[in-house]
């Protein structure tokens, strides 16, 4: 077991509430399957972080997806808001009513994949109000107690890694929105993945801001070529420079300068992933078939 993983395990018995950070650009995609295997039946408190770049329409439905699942609250946040702690606080109290007071602390745990915004997130949070007591005894190095109201208790726990990823669509989410590494996803796939359904869902912000008078009955491809046009984007011999057009796309995307977007909508991510899953279980039962064919010719040598 990885350090988080680990780390995680041991923190959940004594856990009120796990509040899981997430993308709100793209939630489902941002969670980590993970973390939902190590915390099942606990209470869950769902921020959708960073809303001041997602689609402030999607990001509602999210919402309501999340607060329709038992035992869940979600709250829609970003770095600029002014009393994060407050909302966060009243949300774990609203999902435990029975804890609370000195002898009873709430005991809240915070994980999120990295870049989503956590750190950000607790030193608003901790500004001068709030003791950090990191590193006592009993509790895993790698974990930090933070104090937010004398009977509030977080913890901090540190980056998870990914375990596989099973939906395509969340991998290329991720790479979009720059969780994943620069180096793990090829820019010119990625950038067309997103293009594809910025194309679908955003096509009039996105011909806005590259100037492109209409893309109806384009391809992603033709799309990245107009925008590297527009910018200057090109080779000697005036062939469009497609890496440096993907990077035109994928900067804009993650600063928010092609408008608020969100990747994926709840029944979206429902299909993307039954999908997913029928796909691995066809991927499942060829290599069990061929496994028995092996084991079948072994046996009649
Ligand atoms: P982490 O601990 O979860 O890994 O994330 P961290 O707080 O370090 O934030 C990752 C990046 O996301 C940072 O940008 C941070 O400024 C940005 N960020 C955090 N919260 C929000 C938010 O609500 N809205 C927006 N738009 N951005 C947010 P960076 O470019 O890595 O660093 P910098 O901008 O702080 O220099």
């Amino acid at each position: 077991m990885n350090k988080a993983k680990k780390a995680i395990a041991e923190r959940v018995p004594d856990i009120d509430v796990v509040i899981e950070m997430l993308d709100a650009r793209l939630p489902a995609s941002s969670a980590n399957p993970m973390l939902a295997q190590l915390t099942r039946g606990k209470r869950a408190l769902k921020i959708l972080n960073k809303q001041d770049l997602a689609d402030p329409q999607v990001t509602r439905l999210w919402l309501d997806h999340y607060n329709a699942q038992p035992n869940t609250r979600a709250l829609a946040l970003d770095a600029g808001d002014r009393a994060p702690t407050q909302k966060l606080i009243t949300a774990c109290r609203d999902l435990v009513p029975a804890r609370g007071g000195l002898d009873k602390p709430l005991r809240v745990l915070i994980c999120g994949i990295p870049n989503v915004g956590k750190s950000t997130l607790i030193n608003t949070m901790t500004g001068r109000r709030a003791a950090k007591t990191g590193n006592e005894p009993g509790i895993t190095k790698a974990q930090q107690r933070i104090l937010l109201a004398d009977d509030f208790e977080l913890f901090d726990t540190p980056g998870m890694l990914w375990p596989k990823i099973l939906v395509e669509e969340g991998g290329y989410n991720l790479a979009a929105s720059g969780a994943i590494g620069r180096n793990a996803m090829d820019e010119e796939d990625v950038s067309l993945m997103l293009l594809n359904y910025l194309m679908r869902r955003y096509a009039d912000a996105l011909c806005q801001r590259y100037k492109l008078a209409s893309i109806e009955g384009l391809q992603d491809i033709d799309v990245l070529e107009a925008i590297g046009r527009k910018r200057g984007a090109m080779l000697p011999g005036g062939r469009v420079n497609i890496q440096k057009a993907a990077e035109v796309v994928l900067t804009d995307f993650r600063a928010g300068a092609t408008g608020r977007m969100t990747l994926e909508r709840p029944e979206e991510w429902t299909e993307w992933l039954k999908t997913a899953r029928e796909r691995e279980a066809r991927r499942q039962a060829e290599r069990e078939a061929r496994e028995k064919e092996k084991q079948g010719k072994k046996t009649a040598e």
